[in-house]
């Protein structure tokens, strides 16, 4: 059940549900205020671009009420500041060795779900390690299985690189896997669903945008990936990752300790514009 609603004392009749539909569920005879009907339920991708066209925040839908939603106007980041957010931000390999406030960590979370998601599926999982403490116990588990495979029947074929790693480790205690953040996150959803993978990258990109207004760093973990999906697999169940779920990716983050200047420099982009 969709829960269709439309104030009609407000509805004007302007019709920008019905073009804006994806779905094309939504209806509307001259005169009458728009509609779903039943058997069109079903198609409804659940993407609320009903409750978030109408001007008039008529439409209610799935039981959300428009009033609840922020408001678009004149609100938005301008394109500077989103360019130096782009080009400012930085992999973060140094962090201050304490928790975020807990409240951040919320916001964070509950703003990445707002990233696309092929059809509308909204099923990333977000596996988050929330305390510096609980991330250093399972950083010393995985480098106590690290150093015993390194010792014995060495790492596979294409990450012999984890050797190097693993004798700083033994020498200094560099924190290779995690870089000293305090927290870690890994992104995963169903393998059913139509983009899994990309779901979750996208997700993951989005939450790293958001940290860094909050002033929180990031650095995606490729290493601690390898880890999870291939050297020890263990840990998926370990970290609670529904054994069903395809592993999108991983990042560590936290308050840095480090403070970036200015941003780098890159090459032009390789364009190729289509005659
Ligand atoms: C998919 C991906 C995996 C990465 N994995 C790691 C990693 O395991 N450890 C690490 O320190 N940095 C990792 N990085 C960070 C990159 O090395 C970094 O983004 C790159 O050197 C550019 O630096 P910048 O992000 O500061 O611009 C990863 C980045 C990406 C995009």
């Amino acid at each position: 059940m969709l829960n269709f609603l439309v104030n009609q004392a407000t509805c004007t009749k302007c019709g920008d549900c019905v073009t804006d539909c994806p779905a094309r569920i939504i209806t509307m005879r001259k005169g009458a205020p728009p509609v779903i009907s039943l058997e069109n339920e079903t198609n409804c991708y659940k993407c609320q671009h009903c409750l978030s066209i109408c001007p008039t925040a008529s439409i209610s839908i799935l039981g959300y009420d428009p009033k609840n939603s922020l408001p678009l106007t004149g609100n938005l980041p301008d394109s500077t500041q989103m360019e130096l957010l782009i080009k400012g931000r930085r992999a973060v390999r140094q962090y201050k060795p304490e928790n975020l406030d807990p409240k951040v960590m919320k916001q964070l979370l509950d703003v990445a779900c707002y990233a696309p998601t092929g059809r509308n599926s909204r099923q990333v999982r977000f596996t988050v390690v929330n305390d510096r403490e609980k991330l250093i116990v399972i950083r010393d588990e995985i480098m106590k299985k690290l150093v015993r495979i390194s010792n014995e029947e060495g790492f596979p074929a294409g990450m012999e690189f984890f050797s190097s790693f693993v004798r700083q480790w033994e020498t200094d205690k560099t924190d290779f896997i995690f870089r000293g953040a305090p927290h870690f996150i890994v992104v995963s959803a169903p393998q059913e669903i139509p983009t899994p993978v990309e779901d979750c990258l996208i997700a993951l990109t989005t939450f790293e945008f958001h940290a860094q207004t909050l002033g929180v760093g990031t650095v995606w973990d490729g290493l601690a990936k390898y880890v999870i999906t291939d050297l020890l697999p263990e840990f998926k169940i370990r970290l609670g990752i529904p054994e069903e779920h395809l592993i999108g990716y991983a990042m560590a983050f936290g308050i840095p300790a480090v403070h970036y200047s200015r941003t780098t420099q890159h090459e032009p982009a390789g364009v190729h514009i289509v005659e």
